[in-house]
């Protein structure tokens, strides 16, 4: 199994996402402030994985803790909390598993100082742990939506890389594949950073299930040629009318998807459901470093004088979204009544 992240006795390890598929390197990060580094730097990325590594950056920041009393622990806490905070700001993953992390800290915060720094160590190790059970119960469950033969393309990596293990579209992909459906993937290569190429394209291949790697711009014509029939990505964060945001140039393949009547799925935990924010228009979008564009295995590719956008992610209306598939059941439209409705359903358990 791959070991995306792992809590150590010696801090948190994570396989360098920035070196495959070439090297399979591992980074141990000591500090939380090494934890913050690696989330920005995007040695670890993908939003339930973005998460869980910050929830154990709160829990390094806090074993490793000096602060002489409950003030000051507090003082620290926040620090900590407002370091992993800053990092990457599209995943909401990463917000709701500090606010679980403070929470749990506030209920524990009077007890010694022992049994603080347990407390919330196991706190982010039992995250992990419900991270990949709900994956598998997104499995179930979106396995029944995918063909019984055929291609289902996805975009950017939404597996095992991206989160604590299993993965959540590539989680779906996989508990079809168990299921006895012939699956062929289409991986969007997913320019600039390309996670698809990368890394979805990596941990397939080394589960044995057939992959086809295409540029971004090849979707619409394998479409059209009937190669594909369904399309399944994951989510960064989705607005409480079922509106999308996940890797960019995903909103390109959801109006694709549309135009040739080809099932469009999304894949999140409901930690990546966001509840408080009304619609795709009140998600921040980050923006990365115009490098990732212009360059290209240490190469320039454009022109100096050339201007340049790089917006992570994108937002794709809820009209073009089929089914948001979570580990609470599959939400339909109309998405404001369906995610209401799974937002009282019970979380599942590790
Ligand atoms: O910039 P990244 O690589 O962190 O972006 C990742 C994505 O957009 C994924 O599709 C999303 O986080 C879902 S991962 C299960």
């Amino acid at each position: 199994m791959i070991k995306t992240l792992e809590w150590t006795s010696d801090g948190v390890r994570f396989i360098d996402q920035t070196k495959l598929p070439t090297e399979e390197v591992y980074v141990t990060c000591r500090t939380y402030q090494e934890v913050a580094t690696a989330i920005r730097d995007m040695i670890v990325r993908g939003a339930p994985a973005i998460g869980v590594a910050a929830a154990m950056g709160v829990a390094l920041g806090i074993l490793h803790s000096s602060a002489k009393d409950e003030a000051s622990l507090h003082n620290e806490f926040d620090r900590i909390a407002e370091t992993l905070g800053a990092t990457r700001p599209t995943a909401v993953n990463l917000f709701w598993a500090i606010q679980r992390m403070r929470e749990k800290f506030e209920a524990v915060a009077h007890q010694p100082r022992p049994q603080i720094k347990a407390a919330l160590v196991h706190e982010a190790q039992q995250m992990y742990r419900e991270d990949i059970a709900a994956n598998q119960a997104m499995g179930r469950h979106g396995a029944t939506l995918m063909p019984g033969s055929g291609g289902v393309l996805t975009h950017c990596n939404a597996g095992a890389l991206a989160t604590c293990g299993y993965g959540t579209a590539l989680g779906v992909i996989r508990a079809a594949i168990d299921a006895g459906k012939t699956i062929h993937v289409y991986a969007d290569e997913t320019r600039p950073f390309l996670q698809g190429a990368r890394l979805t394209a990596w941990e397939l291949t080394k589960d044995g299930i057939p992959t086809t790697v295409i540029a971004d711009n090849m979707a619409g014509a394998m479409m059209r040629q009937g190669k594909i029939q369904a399309v399944v990505v994951g989510a960064d964060r989705i607005a409480a009318n079922g509106d999308v945001a996940n890797k960019i140039g995903t909103y390109t393949v959801a109006v694709l998807a549309k135009e040739h009547g080809i099932p469009f799925c999304v894949a999140a935990p409901w930690s990546t459901v966001d509840m408080n924010t009304p619609s795709g228009e009140q998600i921040p979008i980050e923006q990365r470093p115009h490098k990732e564009v212009t360059h290209h295995g240490g190469k320039q590719m454009t022109p100096d004088a050339a201007l340049v956008e790089n917006p992570a992610f994108d937002v794709t209306p809820n009209q073009y979204v089929t089914a948001i598939i979570t580990e609470r059941g599959i939400a339909r439209a109309p998405y404001a009544e369906s995610l209401r409705e799974l937002a009282s359903a019970a979380a599942v358990s590790a």
